[in-house]
């Protein structure tokens, strides 16, 4: 019979330094998306580290096809509800498209805004070297940054689409260039996205930071999933990476499709769902009762 190892760390809440120490002691670390105060809470309760409020809300929360239209307006909006839902999980927002790109300073002034206005304690940017001013930027206020390379949403009309990275050496060996420049840009944290295994497995053994893996194999330092995907709520779309642990589409349209039942036959709301009035006013109908002025 295998045992789970819960150490005391995971009931304090989750610090930078923390995340650091999962590395560490080879720990894997947990992280999943959330876009709202009650699938935070729920993250929260179960233990998940890290909380991302990613700009994948355009794409499960906007209906969109990608997430290129998501403002730092709506980033902050959907951080504070987040931040609502968690007690220990380490809250870390994304940088939505063109709030970093412009210039540092723009950079600094969006990542600022995450975090005084939404709660965030630390933002995620998309790209490699090309950042690496950026985030040294953005670091020296203080703001704990997350990288993130391979397939960056935020990048596919350049790659052609939502494809896989790093398939071939000359991609492979930029990437890996590419995580060594953001460690040393000062990044706590990187996720690799759509990357073959082993790869990941070679950049996360040259990082002394620890990597979350999205579609990169299970060699990374952790894994991080989109909530909506591990529950999957949506039955026309599941990316191969994905483990579906329930099929929360199913439950949610077999309770909706109930509740329309019982309300044409008058079967729901009943007696115990009904809110009375008072035995003392019921018997003095209401719509017989005449008004006295006096
Ligand atoms: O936007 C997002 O949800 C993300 C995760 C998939 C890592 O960036």
């Amino acid at each position: 019979m295998s045992s789970i190892i819960i150490s005391d760390e995971n009931q304090k809440p989750v610090t930078v330094r923390s995340i650091q120490d999962f590395k560490t002691r080879k720990e894997k670390i947990t992280m999943l998306t959330a876009y709202d105060f009650m699938f935070a809470k729920l993250a929260d309760q179960a233990g998940i580290e890290m909380v991302l409020v990613g700009d994948s809300l355009g794409m499960v929360i906007q209906g969109h096809h990608d997430t290129l239209g998501v403002t730092i307006e709506q980033m902050i909006y959907h951080t504070q509800a987040v931040k609502r839902g968690l007690k220990r999980a380490f809250l870390i927002s994304d940088m939505p498209f063109l709030s970093f790109q412009n210039s540092k300073e723009h950079a600094l002034e969006n990542a600022g805004r995450l975090i005084k206005e939404g709660g965030a304690q630390a933002v995620k940017l998309e790209g490699g070297n090309e950042f690496f001013e950026t985030i040294q930027y953005i670091r020296r206020a203080s703001i704990p940054v997350m990288g993130h390379l391979g397939l960056t949403p935020q990048s596919i009309h350049d790659f052609g689409g939502f494809i896989a990275q790093g398939k071939n050496y000359a991609q492979a060996k930029k990437l890996l260039e590419d995580a060594k420049s953001l460690e040393e840009a000062g990044c706590f944290s990187i996720v690799l996205e759509s990357i073959p295994e082993e790869l990941a497995e070679e950049i996360t053994n040259n990082l002394h930071i620890p990597t979350i893996g999205i579609g990169a194999g299970s060699f990374c330092d952790g894994q991080v999933l989109v909530c909506y995907d591990l529950l999957h709520l949506n039955a026309d779309f599941l990316p191969k990476f994905v483990k579906p642990y329930t099929h929360l589409h199913q439950v949610v349209l077999s309770a909706y499709k109930t509740f329309v039942s019982e309300v044409k036959q008058g079967i729901f709301p009943s007696e115990e769902h009904r809110i009375s009035l008072p035995h003392i006013l019921n018997d003095d109908r209401l719509s017989s009762k005449k008004k006295t002025n006096g």
